[in-house]
């Protein structure tokens, strides 16, 4: 592990449709760190990741977000990508017409730069190459973006992408949901071979189980769009064995999730407006 500051998270709120989702994130991230962010559905944790991608939908409204130093929040979303930010999303979209490949090869120029395209051979070899160190079937190369690709599959091409990029910083949404036990060792892998110095990780999780293969340095635990708690690995276990509740109980709360509290509810079996 390095002593550098990677990422830093500083007062981060961000609202989505005029809702307040992050109330105030703060968070660290050294060179060769690996952060874990759990919490129970609903509390801003999937917001986060896209708040720092630049997801158009999420509006930054205080703040800041700085990459090695520089202003992310600054930067447009390909600005952001080309300078080491990367995230695989909880629900990868699917996008007919381009290829893996193309896409990758897209990509992974952009995050080269201008006037400096890798060669057809060597992108082909070297995606051929990741591919197989997932033990994925070459034809995944040639099928259109996670068309028709299974849960796990998205899953394992998000890695591909991940190991394909190189970022600084791999943020991971819920990598793990819907992989079978070799996936989930595979992906596992994938993760810790990329483990260096220089690069640093967040990953959000539910479950203890990833945690098992790819060890946090730290764990933090959000509620209510903070980082109400943060902790080494044995947080994650005292999670997996006792839930959520005793963390409600010492932050006296009953409700953790977000943006729920202003929302117009019509009684069932009432006749409430019609609109
Ligand atoms: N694009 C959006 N439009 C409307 N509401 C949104 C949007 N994105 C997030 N929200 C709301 O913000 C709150 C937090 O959502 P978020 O996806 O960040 O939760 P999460 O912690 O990732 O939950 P999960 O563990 O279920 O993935 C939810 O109430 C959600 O409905
Ligand atoms: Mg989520």
């Amino acid at each position: 592990m390095s002593d550098q500051l990677l990422f830093k998270i500083d007062e981060l709120k961000a609202s989505v449709e005029g809702k307040e989702i992050l109330k105030g994130i703060n968070l660290e991230i050294k060179g060769g760190e690996i952060h874990a962010i759990m919490g129970p559905n609903g509390t801003g944790k999937s917001t986060l990741a896209s708040a720092i991608m630049g997801h158009p939908k999420y509006e930054v409204t205080d703040g800041s977000v700085t990459l090695n130093g520089e202003d992310v929040l600054e930067m447009e979303v390909d600005e952001r990508a080309r300078a080491g930010l990367f995230l695989a999303m909880q629900y990868p979209s699917e996008i007919t017409g381009v290829t893996n490949a193309d896409f990758m090869r897209s990509a992974l120029n952009a995050r080269r730069g201008e006037g400096n395209d890798i060669s057809l051979i060597k992108f082909i070899r070297q995606m051929e190459g990741k591919m197989k160190d997932l033990e994925m079937d070459p034809q995944f190369m040639h099928r259109y973006l996670n068309e028709g690709f299974s849960g796990g599959e998205k899953k394992r091409n998000e890695i591909l992408q991940m190991t394909m990029l190189e970022p600084k910083l791999c943020i991971l949404d819920e990598i793990d949901s819907g992989l079978d036990i070799d996936a989930l060792r595979i992906v596992a892998n994938g993760v810790n071979s990329m483990r260096s110095p220089e690069r640093g990780f967040l990953i959000i999780t539910h479950y203890q189980r990833l945690l098992d293969y790819i060890t946090p340095d730290f764990v933090h635990v959000m509620m209510q769009g903070r980082v109400v708690k943060s902790g080494g690995p044995e947080l994650a276990q005292r999670l997996e064995k006792d839930g959520y509740d005793w963390i409600k109980e010492e932050l006296g709360i009953e409700d953790e999730t977000v943006g729920q509290e202003d929302e117009f509810q019509v009684p069932m079996n009432t006749s409430g407006p019609k609109f």
